[in-house]
């Protein structure tokens, strides 16, 4: 991978034209990983994310002993050898910066017999924990982790998963679901979770079309395991839509704006952000719309757009919640206020991007105010460039970047590296579509 320089600049774009293949998705990425390596039989993943995050689960799979090849041409072959294939790892696994390996893992370790001790960067083990800590203790591995079961590292005894429970989990959390349910497919009998409103169901697809048996009701999903180990399968990963935002807020709201983004992933429970905006009065067009390795895909058109304030809030948080702070500046450019609610979940993410969107957007000289569950954003802002810190969260780098490109002047993004985690190619795709 390029290494990309910690300070990056970006001046005010005059036109931002062109095509963009955003790379592929990230939770689709982890999860054709991590499901492969569980099962039984040879997998390709074609358009697997490249990025640290993903090279994290990958590393923490080997680890476990799991069988992961690249192919010179970017795909990744798993072999598959079930789950008497993956034993106890000689060393803790670093999980870098990715909450998702560290909560989807736990899952996995939970099921197997003995022990492992999940850890990460600084970042990630600031970020709590007790979320999956609770659950798996309940279906019976024994689960610690420190300041008192909050944070990482977390210890994990696998290996002894009961089934025939059933599970709420108090926050709207695809991680935590996937967690309990990559658990309970060490069980005996079924697993069922129950959660406040539905979440990305990227686990539920894959693992129904692995042979586990997988009912979904709105928000409660039952997982029945399947008789002994998962099907490997082939995956096709779609482009990220949370990627793909970067850019679609970039075109709607400057004011010479044409994008076309190829190939990007608009499962329902993602594509909160098309919505989003739509409502808003975006010019977004589907194109092309087609299913990709079970997933439906589309090519968006993008277009310079007039916006108008919104209020966002409920069951739509979940199906945007990584886009909320793009959702933001949006708003920031919008005519009329946009209130963002019920999105406490930001607060817990790579940084509390209720804080750090509220600090990025403000150096810009837009009127923000950070609320418990979220922000109040007055719209008709004219942005001025500004110097601004990722504090090490890749969506608040790339939130920084776009913003740069609407203000007057040369912005500067510190800990601009931090896109790595999901982009790496983020900074010259942006050279690419912008003339200054
Ligand atoms: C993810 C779920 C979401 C999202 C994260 C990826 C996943 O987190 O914010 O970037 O792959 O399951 P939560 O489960 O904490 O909501």
């Amino acid at each position: 991978m390029t290494t990309i320089p910690t300070a990056q600049t970006v001046s005010g774009a005059r036109r931002l034209r062109g095509e963009i293949r955003v790379p592929g998705d990230k939770s689709v990425s982890h999860r054709a990983l991590i499901f492969n390596a569980l099962a039984r039989g040879r997998a390709r993943v074609d358009g697997f994310l490249d990025s640290e995050d993903t090279r994290s689960t990958m590393a923490c799979l080997r680890a476990l002993g799991a069988s992961i090849e690249e192919t010179s041409d970017g795909a990744v072959i798993v072999e598959g050898r079930g789950r008497a294939g993956l034993s106890e790892a000689t060393d803790v696994l670093d999980c870098g910066n990715s909450g998702t390996s560290m909560r989807l893992l736990a899952g996995i370790v939970a099921g197997l017999p003995g022990l492992a001790v999940l850890t990460g960067d600084e970042s990630l083990r600031g970020r709590t924990m007790a979320r999956i800590v609770r659950p798996l203790n309940e279906l019976g591995a024994r689960v610690t982790a420190r300041a008192e079961g909050t944070l990482p590292p977390v210890v994990i005894e696998g290996g002894r998963i009961a089934g025939g429970q059933t599970l709420e989990t108090p926050m709207a959390s695809a991680q935590v679901k996937s967690a309990i349910l990559l658990a309970g497919l060490a069980a005996d009998g079924t697993t069922t979770v129950v959660q406040p409103s539905q979440t990305r169901d990227h686990t539920e697809r894959l693992l129904a079309a692995m042979g586990a048996g997988v009912a979904v009701d709105g928000p409660t999903v039952v997982l029945t395991p399947p008789d002994g180990d998962l099907q490997a399968v082939d995956v096709r990963v779609p482009g990220d839509i949370s990627t793909a935002a970067a850019w679609i807020v970039a075109a709607t709201v400057h004011p010479d704006a044409e994008l076309v983004l190829q190939g990007v992933g608009v499962n329902e429970t993602r594509s909160g952000i098309i919505d989003i905006l739509r409502a808003m009065g975006a010019d977004l067009e589907l194109t092309e719309e087609r299913t990709v390795g079970g997933e439906p895909v589309a090519d968006l058109v993008v277009r310079s757009s007039t916006l108008r304030g919104t209020e966002v809030g409920g069951d739509l948080i979940p199906r945007a919640i990584d886009e909320l702070p793009l959702v933001a500046l949006a708003g920031a450019l919008a005519e009329g206020e946009t209130v963002i609610r019920d999105a406490e979940e930001l607060r817990v993410k790579e940084s509390d991007r209720v804080a750090t969107t509220g600090a990025v957007l403000r150096a810009f000289g837009i009127e923000i105010e950070e609320r418990r569950d979220g922000l109040a954003v007055s719209g008709g802002a004219s942005l001025r460039a500004a110097t601004v810190d990722s504090a090490t969260d890749h969506r608040v780098a790339m939130l920084g970047a776009v913003a740069g490109l609407l203000a007057e002047g040369e912005t500067t993004v510190t800990g601009a590296e931090a896109v790595a985690v999901s982009y790496p190619a983020f900074w010259s795709d942006l050279d690419r579509i912008s003339t200054g």
